[in-house]
C-alpha cells in the first residue's frame, strides 16, 4: 500500500462561545476518519484552531470588561479541554489570531491584489455615532419592514421570516448604544468574484472538471451551480473582505484603519496552524500546500459554511497561487429528540455539561457513529434511543464477549492463550470470515459511512457472541476433560473480540487502550488483523465499560433546562443568521432577478386550506396572536401570525384560510410556530388573510 500524505481540517469554532454537542459532530467525525487513516498507517496530519476575530468577540471582551485577547486565551482553553475531554485529538491547535495567520493572511492578500483582483469602492452602511463604529447587520434592530414585528435584527425577522438589508428597517437602532445609527460612507476593499478568471475557475472547480476527482458530495455541486448560475450567467458579485477600525483582526497591508473580514483570515487559519505544527516537527509546508502537490486536503465542514469553504476559499488559493482543497467533507445539523437544541427544552447541552453528567465521551462517538453516513443530511440525537444503542450495542454486544470469557483464561489457563496448534476448524473459520470483513469496513471508514461500519461490526458482534451461546465456556469448565475446549473456546471468542476492538479503535480510542492493557499488547493497527493472538499471555480481565443508566441522562437535560436565555437565544440564531449571511451573499450576487419560477419550485409548497379552530392573543407579543389551525392532521397545528393589528381573535375562530403547511417549525420566544398563515398587503394599512370559497375542507391542498 502506498503511504498518502493527508493533511485534515475541522472547522475552526468561534472564540466566543462554548463548545456543545451540535458541534461535536464534526469534531468527533473528523477525529474519527483521522485516527482510522493514521491506524491504516498513512501520514495524517489533523489541525485546527480557534476562530478568534470579529466584531462580536470585541463586543463580548468589552462588555466582560477583558481585552479581546484576554477572552480568546480563556476560550481557548476551554474549546481545547472539552476537545480532549472527548478524544479528539488535534496534531495541532492554535488561533487565528497567530502570527502565523496573519502572513499568510496578509501574502495572500497581495498576490490576489497583485493579480488586480483587489478594488477599492465606497459603500454606504449603518453607523453608530455614540458608540463610533459600523454596524454589523445583526447588531442592528428595528420593525420589521414586512410584517412590523418589534426588535427584529438588520439581516432577516423571526417574526415572519422575511430576509432584507438593514436599511430597510423601520425605526432602527443600534443593539450596541441603543443610538439611532446615520447612513455613513467609506471605502471597502473588494476581492473580485465577478472577474471572469474567478467565475470560470469556480465553475470548473465545482464540477470537478479541474479535478482529478470531484471536490464536492453531489449535493453540494448542485448547491454550488445553484450559487453559480448557469454557464456565461456570472451570478457572482464581489466579496466585501474589508471591516473598518474598531476592529479585532488583522490590519490590511497598506490601508491603515482597514481590517481583513473575519471570514477572511479564518480559513487561512488552517495554514496558520498546520505551520507551527510544521515547525515544531520539521514537516514540510510547500509540499502540502504548493499548486500541484501530490498530497491530499480534506476540510470537514458543516453546510451551513459551504458557501464559504466552495466559493471564496478555493478562489483566493487559486488566484494566490495555492493548491485547492481535495474535498470538502460537508455535514448536517444535529437535532435532539428530532428539534433543533433548545434551552428550555434542556437539549441544548455543552461537551462540558454532557461530560459532567454522563462521563463517558465514548458513548456519544458510538452514537454518531451508528448515525453517521457521510452524506449532508441532519443527524438526530434521539436520547432514548442513545441509551438503548448503548447499553445493546457496545456493552451488551462487544463488552460482553471479553467478559463472558476472560475470567477461564486468568483462572485456569495462567492468563496465557492457546496455541495455534490446537484452534479447531470451526474457530479458525470464525476468525478468517471476521478478518475478511475488514475491506467493508475499511471502505466504510474511507467514505465517513460510520454508520455502515458500525452495522458491520455489530454484525459480527452477533456471531461472536452466538459462537461464545453455543459454545458455553461456563458449561466446559463444569465438565471432565473439556480443558483445552475450554481453552480454545475462549481464545477464539477473545481473538474475535480483538478483532472488533481494531475496527472498533478509531470510534473509541480509550477503550481500545484499555483492551490493549488487558490484552497485554501494543497499539493496535489495521494490519493486525492478519495476525491472530495466540499463545500468548494476557493481564486479568478488569471491567472495561458499565451501562449508561437513562437516569443520568434526564439529570442532564433537568440541569441544561432554563426558560429560554438572552444567551440561548443568540445561540440559536448564530446558524440561522450564518446561513442567512450566505444565502444573502447569492442574493447580493445575482446580477438579474429570476422573473420565473418553475412548477417544481411551486410545488414544493405544501398550502393547505385550514380551519381556525382557535385564536388568541399571545401575552407580551404586540402584533401576533397564537392560531390553533387544523389541517386535517390528526394534532392541530400551532401557528404564530403577526396579523394582530388587523384581527380581533373571536371573529377568526371558525373561519376557514390557507397555509404554508412544510415550513420549517420555527422556535419563537413564545413558543414552536408549525407554518405560516398567508396575508395580503399593499402600500396602504391593513392586512388581509386569505379565504377559500365555499365547500373547501380542512386539509385539502391548494395547488
Ligand atoms: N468560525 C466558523 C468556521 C470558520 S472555518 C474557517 C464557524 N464556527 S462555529 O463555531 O459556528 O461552527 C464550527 C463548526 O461546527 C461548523 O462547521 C458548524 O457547521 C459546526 N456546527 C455548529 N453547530 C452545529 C450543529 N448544531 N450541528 C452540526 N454542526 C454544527 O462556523
Ligand atoms: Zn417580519
Amino acid at each position: 500500500m502506498t503511504k498518502r500524505k493527508i493533511l485534515v481540517t475541522s472547522a475552526l469554532p468561534y472564540a466566543n462561545g462554548s463548545i456543545h454537542l451540535g458541534h461535536l459532530v464534526e469534531y468527533i467525525q473528523t477525529d474519527i476518519w483521522v485516527r482510522f487513516q493514521k491506524m491504516r498507517g498513512h501520514e495524517v496530519h489533523y489541525v485546527c484552531a480557534d476562530d478568534t476575530h470579529g466584531t462580536p468577540i470585541m463586543l463580548r471582551a468589552e462588555k466582560e470588561g477583558i481585552t479581546p485577547e484576554q477572552l480568546i486565551a480563556r476560550v481557548w482553553q476551554e474549546h481545547y479541554d472539552d476537545f480532549k475531554s472527548f478524544h479528539v485529538e488535534f496534531d495541532n491547535y492554535g488561533s487565528t489570531n497567530s502570527n502565523e495567520t496573519r502572513e499568510y493572511s496578509q501574502s495572500i492578500y497581495l498576490k490576489l491584489k497583485n493579480a488586480n483582483l483587489i478594488e477599492v469602492r465606497s459603500i454606504e452602511q449603518y453607523y453608530d455615532p455614540v458608540k463610533n463604529m459600523f454596524l454589523p447587520d445583526r447588531f442592528i434592530k428595528g420593525e420589521c419592514p414586512k410584517c412590523a414585528a418589534k426588535d427584529q435584527y438588520g439581516d432577516n425577522c423571526e417574526v415572519c421570516g422575511a430576509a432584507y438589508t438593514p436599511t430597510d428597517l423601520k425605526n432602527p437602532y443600534s443593539a450596541v448604544s441603543g443610538a439611532k445609527p446615520e447612513l455613513r460612507s467609506s471605502d471597502h476593499y473588494f476581492f473580485k468574484l465577478s472577474a471572469d478568471t474567478c467565475q470560470q475557475f469556480l465553475r470548473g472547480w465545482t464540477t470537478g472538471r479541474l479535478t482529478k476527482t470531484p471536490p464536492l458530495q453531489q449535493e453540494a455541486a448542485n448547491k454550488m451551480q445553484e450559487w453559480l448560475g448557469a454557464e456565461g450567467e456570472n451570478k457572482l458579485t464581489d466579496w466585501d473582505i474589508s471591516r473598518d477600525a474598531p476592529y479585532f483582526g488583522f490590519e490590511i497591508p497598506d490601508a491603515p484603519g482597514k481590517y481583513f473580514y473575519v471570514w477572511l483570515d479564518a480559513p487561512v487559519g488552517y495554514m496558520g496552524s498546520f505551520r507551527q505544527l510544521c515547525d515544531a516537527r520539521q514537516i514540510d509546508f510547500d509540499a502540502f500546500w504548493k499548486q500541484d502537490s501530490d498530497t491530499e486536503l480534506y476540510h470537514f465542514i458543516g453546510k451551513d459554511i459551504l458557501y464559504f469553504h466552495a466559493l471564496f476559499w478555493p478562489a483566493m488559493l487559486q488566484h494566490a497561487g495555492f493548491r485547492t482543497p481535495t474535498k470538502l467533507f460537508a455535514h448536517g445539523f444535529l437535532t435532539v429528540n428530532g428539534e433543533k437544541m433548545s434551552k428550555s427544552r434542556g437539549t441544548f447541552i455543552t461537551a462540558r455539561s454532557y461530560m459532567d453528567h454522563i462521563k463517558n465521551a465514548e458513548y456519544l462517538r458510538y452514537y454518531y457513529s451508528a448515525k453517521l453516513n457521510g452524506s449532508m443530511e441532519d443527524i438526530d440525537l434521539s436520547l432514548d434511543d442513545f441509551v438503548a444503542k448503548v447499553n445493546s450495542d457496545l456493552i451488551g454486544k462487544y463488552i460482553n464477549i471479553a467478559s463472558r470469557s476472560a475470567g477461564f483464561i486468568s483462572k485456569q489457563f495462567d492468563g496465557v492463550l492457546a496455541s495455534q496448534d490446537t484452534i479447531e476448524a470451526n474457530g479458525t473459520e470464525l476468525m478468517n470470515s471476521f478478518i475478511s470483513s475488514s475491506d467493508l469496513i475499511a471502505a466504510a471508514y474511507e467514505d465517513r459511512d460510520y454508520g455502515k461500519a458500525v452495522r458491520e461490526i455489530m454484525r459480527l458482534a452477533d456471531l461472536a457472541n452466538e459462537y461464545v451461546n453455543v459454545q458455553a465456556p461456563w458449561v466446559l469448565a463444569k465438565q471432565d476433560g473439556q480443558e483445552q475446549r475450554l481453552h480454545v473456546v475462549c481464545t477464539v471468542s477473545l481473538n474475535l473480540f480483538r478483532l472488533l476492538t481494531i475496527y472498533l479503535k478509531p470510534i473509541l480510542p480509550k477503550l481500545a487502550s484499555q483492551v490493549e492493557a488487558f490484552l497485554n499488547i501494543g497499539p493496535l493497527s489495521w494490519t493486525d488483523t492478519a495476525r491472530p493472538l495466540l499463545g500468548h499471555r494476557i493481564n486479568a480481565y478488569s471491567h472495561l465499560a458499565t451501562r449508561l443508566d437513562p437516569k443520568l441522562i434526564e439529570d442532564m437535560v433537568a440541569a441544561n433546562r432554563e426558560s429560554l436565555q438572552p444567551q440561548a437565544q443568540s445561540e440559536q440564531r448564530h446558524a440561522a443568521h450564518q446561513q442567512h449571511t450566505a444565502n444573502k451573499e447569492v442574493a447580493k450576487s445575482s446580477k438579474d432577478f429570476e422573473p420565473f419560477i418553475g412548477i417544481e419550485d411551486f410545488t414544493k409548497i405544501d398550502l393547505r386550506v385550514a380551519k381556525i379552530i382557535n385564536a388568541e392573543l399571545v401575552e407580551g407579543a404586540e402584533k401576533l396572536l397564537r392560531l390553533t389551525l387544523d389541517i386535517g392532521e390528526g394534532k392541530p397545528r400551532t401557528v404564530f401570525a403577526g396579523i394582530k393589528s388587523a384581527y380581533d381573535p373571536e371573529k377568526l375562530k371558525g373561519r376557514l384560510t390557507v397555509m404554508v403547511a412544510n415550513l420549517t417549525p420555527r422556535k419563537m420566544k413564545f413558543g414552536l410556530s408549525e407554518g405560516m398563515v398567508l396575508a395580503a398587503s399593499g402600500e396602504t394599512p391593513g392586512l388581509f388573510i386569505l379565504s377559500p370559497d365555499e365547500g373547501a375542507l380542512p386539509g385539502m391542498r391548494v395547488k
